[in-house]
């Protein structure tokens, strides 16, 4: 069957093969395998099934059909509360699933760690564009509710220099931070602004240690950008803070 190679990727090749996407194994795969295993198990529709390796020893997964929403201008849909209050319930589904379990080890639950609507597929559900589910899952791991939370408002709220209008970026944090229920408000920028750290570090450490695809982001501008969000949300902290509860 033909290869079709699928846009947005910003790290991992990944093509489209009749009802499925190949993508690269790697070190995570068995974890990611376990997982989307426990979540189909579970009958929770928001993440692509597993369905094992190919013959090149990529990793097979269903194709979800819909919009994903990689690029930079999108429907408003997209960026509506609507949207962001859905994200937000479907991240407390897969974390209520999780916690407690093996996969979630000594922690929480566990985190997907890479929510943005880069990796949201986005589906027409009667007549408006809504999240249904995640893709790109290879950085899931043990982890805290708030980091996902946290990396959450960040990337579909957009906190960063482009913000517009700051009372509407507060507003949308207390809108995560409740329709998630998070216990501990407080630590929520702090969670922002430590993910915002370790991204930046995390690309400019692999691309000197020769990694192509960090290379390529760091080439794209993406250690600038993360870095100037981080000092956006240094800078606003106490206006963004004095939202929530
Ligand atoms: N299960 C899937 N269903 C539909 N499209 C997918 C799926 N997995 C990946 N894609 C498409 O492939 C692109 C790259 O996949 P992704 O897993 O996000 O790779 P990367 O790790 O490079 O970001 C996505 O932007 C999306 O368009
Ligand atoms: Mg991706």
């Amino acid at each position: 069957m033909s290869e079709s190679s699928l846009p947005g990727g910003f790290v991992n090749h990944v093509v489209r093969v009749g009802a499925t996407v190949r993508r690269p194994a790697s070190a995570s795969t068995e974890f990611v395998a376990e997982l989307l295993r426990f979540l189909e198990v579970h009958g929770w529709g928001g993440a692509p099934r597993y369905l094992g390796l190919d013959e090149d020893g990529r990793e097979v997964l269903t194709y979800l059909d819909g919009h994903v929403a990689w690029e930079r201008e999108q429907p408003s849909a997209v960026h509506s509360e609507e949207g962001l209050l859905l994200v937000t319930r479907l991240v407390r589904e897969f974390h209520d699933l999780t916690a407690g379990t093996e996969l979630a080890g000594s922690q929480e639950v566990v985190c997907h760690n890479d929510l943005a609507p880069k990796n949201t597929v986005y589906r027409s559900v009667d007549g408006a564009l809504r999240p249904v589910a995640f893709i790109d899952w290879d950085l899931a791991a043990p982890g805290a509710r708030i980091h996902d939370v946290a990396h959450v408002c960040w990337q579909y709220i957009g906190l960063g220099p482009r913000v517009r209008d700051i009372d509407d970026s507060a507003r949308r944090l207390l809108l995560v931070a409740d329709a998630y229920e998070l216990a501990d408000q407080d630590d929520l920028i702090p969670a922002i602004l430590w993910w915002q750290d370790r991204c930046w570090r995390g690309i400019e450490a692999a691309a000197r240690a020769g990694d192509q695809a960090m290379i390529g982001l760091r080439a794209a501008g993406a250690v600038t950008e993360v870095q100037a969000a981080w000092q956006w949300v240094l800078n606003h902290r106490d206006v963004l803070a004095r939202a929530l509860r």
